[in-house]
């Protein structure tokens, strides 16, 4: 049994790594934070958790020792601690993008601020496991992935790995975001009458995650040029990323699925979606609510050269907490799919 701590378990992230750990078969939760609800049962700010843990917040200046420490908390406060959250476990997933960028010069670029420990960056790993599954099984410090990140590299990483796409062309990506994706704090914009319903363009231009992108798509092959836009929708749950890259070559559908089929056929939460009749042809996010797998899918646009890449998950799942379980699964030589067997609700 591992003992592991949540720091910002009051917030979405945070509550979705408590909900999975409560029933993982290798994990006692030691403690969970929140200053603003310490010394209360967890399950008042978790309602679906009542009955599943007596556990109550306590605040992060009371953190004792443990085997894993997961940090949930927003932009910028991993990184401000992250000295006193090192002494504290030998393993730390941290949720933020305080650690995902290997370039130190990406955070003013991107982030608007300049990295507090810009030495530490190349000491923590991208919690991708289709991407970094060897370099996972030694980590000791994982950064979890970006949830419009996430959908979009997963989506396009085939390609990219065959070396089929025209890096001569942009790559353009669309990413559509349920709200829950802005966590649990309000604002204006997250207000009912705001929110609800909304088809909003948030940031059309300059998006953080674009960054992650961009890192995570170069390979031998060259460095991408993403153009990356993402927008909010009626969704609480849910991305859906359409991604339009061109070929350098022309080549047939039988061959896409190939590249498909060889980059996730053994991958456990990786599925392709892409057929010809019925309601679910490609992937969609709503029936994805709760579990961790990202569905993948793409079409041909033979006139063109052109191929849509849609990639679907729930953000708080395969986009943050769920990927961040499964990164622990395989960093700790458990079954990687441990915690995380949830199929999804159809309907829903
Ligand atoms: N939401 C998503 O879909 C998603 C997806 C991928 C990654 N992420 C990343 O995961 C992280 C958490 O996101 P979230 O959506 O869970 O945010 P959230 O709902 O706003 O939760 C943030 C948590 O941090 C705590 N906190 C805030 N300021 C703190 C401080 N100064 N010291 C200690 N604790 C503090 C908050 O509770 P108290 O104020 O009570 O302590 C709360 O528990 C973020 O970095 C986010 O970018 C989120």
């Amino acid at each position: 049994m591992l003992n592991v701590s949540i720091v910002g378990g009051s917030g979405y992230g945070g509550g979705e790594l408590l909900r999975l750990l409560l029933s993982h078969p290798h994990v006692r939760i030691q403690q969970v934070t929140s200053e603003s609800n310490a010394g209360k049962f967890v399950y008042k700010v978790h309602p679906n958790l009542r009955k599943r843990t007596d556990l109550k917040f306590v605040s992060s200046n009371d953190l004792e020792r443990c085997d894993v420490l997961f940090l949930a908390l927003p932009h910028g406060r991993a990184m401000e601690r992250i000295g006193e959250w090192l002494e504290l476990a030998p393993v730390i997933i941290d949720l933020s993008a305080d650690f995902r960028l290997r370039n130190p010069d990406d955070y003013p670029e991107w982030y608007g601020h300049e990295h507090s420990r810009p030495e530490l960056l190349s000491e923590w790993v991208y919690g991708m496991p289709e991407l970094h599954r060897e370099e996972l099984h030694t980590a000791s410090y994982i950064a979890g992935c970006g949830c419009l990140s996430s959908a979009a590299i997963l989506g396009l990483y085939p390609l990219f790995q065959a070396g089929v796409v025209d890096l001569d062309e942009p790559v353009v990506i669309e990413g559509k975001t349920g709200s829950s994706g802005a966590g649990g704090g309000v604002s204006l914009a997250t207000h009912h009458p705001e929110r609800s319903g909304a088809m909003r363009s948030f940031k059309p231009t300059g998006h953080r995650h674009t960054a992650e992108i961009v890192q995570e798509l170069s390979c031998d092959h060259g460095t991408p040029r993403i153009s990356f836009s993402a927008t909010s929708i009626e969704a609480v749950r849910g991305i859906l990323s359409t991604s339009h890259v061109f070929l350098k070559e022309p080549m047939d559908e039988r061959e896409l699925w190939r590249i498909y089929r060889r980059a996730y056929a053994k991958e456990p939460f990786m599925r392709i979606v892409k057929e010809t009749s019925g309601v679910y042809r490609y992937p969609e996010p709503k029936i994805l609510a709760g579990s961790n797998y990202c569905d993948v899918g793409f079409e041909l646009d033979e006139r063109n050269g052109r191929v849509v890449v849609m990639a679907a998950l729930d953000n708080l799942m395969k986009g943050a907490a769920g990927q961040a379980v499964q990164a622990f699964n395989v960093r700790f030589g458990f079954p990687e799919t441990a915690a995380l067997e949830f199929p999804g609700l159809h309907p829903i």
